[in-house]
């Protein structure tokens, strides 16, 4: 039986990929900050829960013991937890700043470097490490969510050729839009009242993002976590979701600077 250990599955993206992939015959290692509050998962065949909180080292050491004790085996770690700061670069505090790190790349690092020599001592294993196509492009106020997942890309694209050596891939979730807790509980928003100057800009782009579309189901990107998982390719990325896939093609054809210019236009302008 083939095993996957996903962090944050407590919603969204990991609770769904860890259903679908229990689901389909997989051992499911759900981790998640507070397991103790999870109702659904730990009563479905497949799935054990353990607490992990990727910027908590030692329940990051905890939980991959446990788990690799348990399991005698992983074939694929997810590394899907994170939120998203956004706002004036300006308006957000150096902790703000920190922690939006310390979560999205710090975090994915610290469970990537824990399930490392199990990976190099079995010569097997895959890293799907969820980015964005925003790890892809940018909008306007998000620099700091943006600076994280553009991390989380070149992060990912370099540690693959080492690891690639070693008989381990690794390989990037981008999605565009999903219908999750992303854009509620795990948005943070940065603002100053002493910072009057972007207001204007951020009630445009709240417009703006409020006009597009919800995106897509957590449970079509779990469909697609599984496919990218199980389709034996040797391929670095995957963008999943209609938008993700517009969004990239238009970047593509358009160029940097006139995709830049039709953004600005979009939500600025
Ligand atoms: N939804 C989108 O539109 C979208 C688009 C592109 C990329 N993504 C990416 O997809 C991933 C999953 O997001 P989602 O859309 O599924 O949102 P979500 O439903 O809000 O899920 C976020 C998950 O991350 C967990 N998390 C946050 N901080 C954590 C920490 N310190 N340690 C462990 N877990 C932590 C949350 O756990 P708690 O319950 O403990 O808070 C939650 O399980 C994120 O990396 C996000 O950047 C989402």
């Amino acid at each position: 039986m083939k095993s996957i250990v996903i962090t944050g599955s407590s919603s969204g993206i990991g609770k769904a990929t860890a259903k679908y992939f229990a689901e389909k015959g997989w051992k499911v290692a759900a981790t998640m900050r507070k397991p103790e509050k999870e109702t659904e998962l730990g009563n479905l065949d497949n799935i054990s829960l353990y607490q992990l909180d990727v910027t908590d080292q030692a329940s990051i050491d905890a939980a991959a013991s446990q788990i690799i004790s348990d399991f005698g085996s992983v074939d694929v770690v997810l590394n899907n937890a994170g939120y998203g700061l956004i706002g004036p670069f300006e308006a957000a505090t150096d902790e703000q700043i920190r922690y939006q790190f310390d979560v999205n790349v710090f975090g994915l690092m610290a469970v990537t470097k824990a399930f490392l020599p199990h990976f190099r001592a079995n010569k097997a294993g895959m890293f799907l490490n969820v980015s964005s196509i925003g790890g892809l492009i940018t909008f306007p106020l998000i620099s700091l969510y943006h600076s994280t997942k553009w991390a989380v890309e070149g992060f990912s694209e370099s540690l693959a050729y080492e690891l690639g050596e070693l008989g381990i891939q690794v390989k990037l979730i981008e999605p565009g839009g999903v219908a999750t807790d992303f854009g509620g509980r795990s948005m943070v928003l940065a603002m100053d009242e002493n910072l009057p100057d972007y207001n204007e800009m951020v009630a445009k782009m709240q417009a703006a993002m409020g006009s597009t579309g919800g995106g897509s189901t957590a449970e079509f990107l779990a469909e697609g976590i599984y496919a990218a998982t199980t389709d034996g390719k040797k391929q670095m990325r995957y963008i999943i979701g209609p938008d993700a896939e517009q969004t990239w093609a238009m970047r593509q054809q358009a160029g940097d600077d006139q995709f830049i210019a039709g953004m600005r236009q979009r939500m600025l302008g």
